[in-house]
């Protein structure tokens, strides 16, 4: 078997790999990663091949042609959601998808693609996939013009599914800095002893979707399933209020929230959580990971030091032995 991996040395995109290489052993697995926001150290001790490429600048046929590519799974993009240079954005992230459907599409190559809750911009609770998009951001809005050219490609025959995530948080998202999630910065804040600063009143809510049911949910676009865009997230609302709740009992404190006040209202989200109804049906997706039991397992992961990452960097196995990190089983 033969996998594609864009964006692969990123947060999602290497537990994807890693979750891959997993469940087929014996396949390659080519990942395309510009390092743009990546970590080399997602990817130690992967077995397969890294193109260091823009997707956008990167010859497909070259590099691939005469491949028999199982699935395609593009998750590479510009994720700095507060990039205000509209063309690059829209740039990067469209080109380099529009290549990539190009090249899938003559030779029949299922692909999956990262889509984002961002395309329904500030809309408020449950959000559906039929929803008209309304993004907020551009960053949401190159993400709307690919689930339109995948719309496009899948009215001409081709397998093209987009996995809507909503919040993901998880192992591999340290080097997004700031953008990483909220659970990862509040963790951070609470392990150097400080209160956890949110906007008052702490009751504004996300569905905050561990990396691993994502991962699920992109994997089981690449199975099967019709196109389209499905959400991919853990269908329940969990305010910031609960979110400190919860890191408060995984790291065994008790820090109170200090509530600053919100300079976006007006323009701020209250709330968000996926309809899953599609997904579940369509895909099979069902989360495995409710908020407290993922925040449990991921700060116990980041209390041991980030296991999987040593894991990974145990000396070139053959792919057959390489070993199945604990905290990703
Ligand atoms: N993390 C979330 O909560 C979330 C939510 C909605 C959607 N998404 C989408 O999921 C995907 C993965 O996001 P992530 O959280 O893992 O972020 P990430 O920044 O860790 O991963 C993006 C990866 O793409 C690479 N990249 C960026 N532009 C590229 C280009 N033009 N060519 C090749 N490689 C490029 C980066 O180096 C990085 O490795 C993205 O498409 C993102 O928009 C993520």
């Amino acid at each position: 078997m033969h996998f594609i991996v864009t964006g692969g040395a990123g947060f999602i995109g290497s537990n994807l790999v890693r979750e891959l290489q997993q469940r087929h052993p014996g396949a390659w697995i080519s990942v395309i990663d510009d390092f743009s926001s990546a970590s080399f150290s997602n990817l130690s001790g992967f077995a397969g091949d890294v193109v260091a490429r823009p997707c956008e600048e990167l010859d497909w046929e070259r590099h691939f042609g005469r491949a028999r590519v199982d699935c395609i799974y593009h998750l590479a993009s510009i994720t700095d959601t507060t990039v205000q240079d509209q063309r690059l954005m829209v740039e990067r992230n469209v080109e380099g998808f529009r290549r990539l459907l190009d090249y899938a599409q003559s030779r029949g190559m299922r692909v999956v693609y990262a889509s984002s809750a961002a395309t329904y911009g500030l809309a408020e609770g449950l959000m559906h996939e039929d929803q008209v998009p309304a993004p907020a951001n551009v960053y949401g809005f190159s993400k709307a013009v690919l689930d339109n050219l995948a719309r496009h490609a899948a009215r001409n025959g081709m397998p093209v599914l987009g996995v809507r995530y909503f919040n993901v948080y998880g192992p591999g998202e340290a080097h997004k800095g700031r953008m990483a999630s909220m659970v990862y910065q509040l963790y951070l804040q609470m392990k150097a002893g400080q209160r956890p600063r949110i906007f008052r009143s702490g009751e504004q809510a996300r569905d905050f979707v561990y990396v691993k049911d994502a991962v699920a949910g992109t994997l089981a676009a690449g199975d099967g399933g019709a196109p389209g865009a499905y959400n991919i997230g853990s269908g329940a609302s969990l305010s910031f209020n609960s979110l400190i709740a919860a890191l408060n009992s995984a790291l065994g404190t008790g820090l109170e929230p200090e509530y600053i006040d919100n300079p976006y209202i007006g323009a701020y989200q209250n709330n968000t959580q996926a309809e899953l109804s599609r997904s579940q049906a369509e895909l099979g997706y069902s989360p495995q990971w409710p908020a407290d039991k993922g925040i449990a397992d991921y700060v116990s992961w980041l209390e041991a030091g980030c296991p999987t990452l040593s894991c990974w960097q145990e000396p070139q196995a053959p792919v057959r032995e390489v070993a199945v990190p604990e905290a990703f089983v």
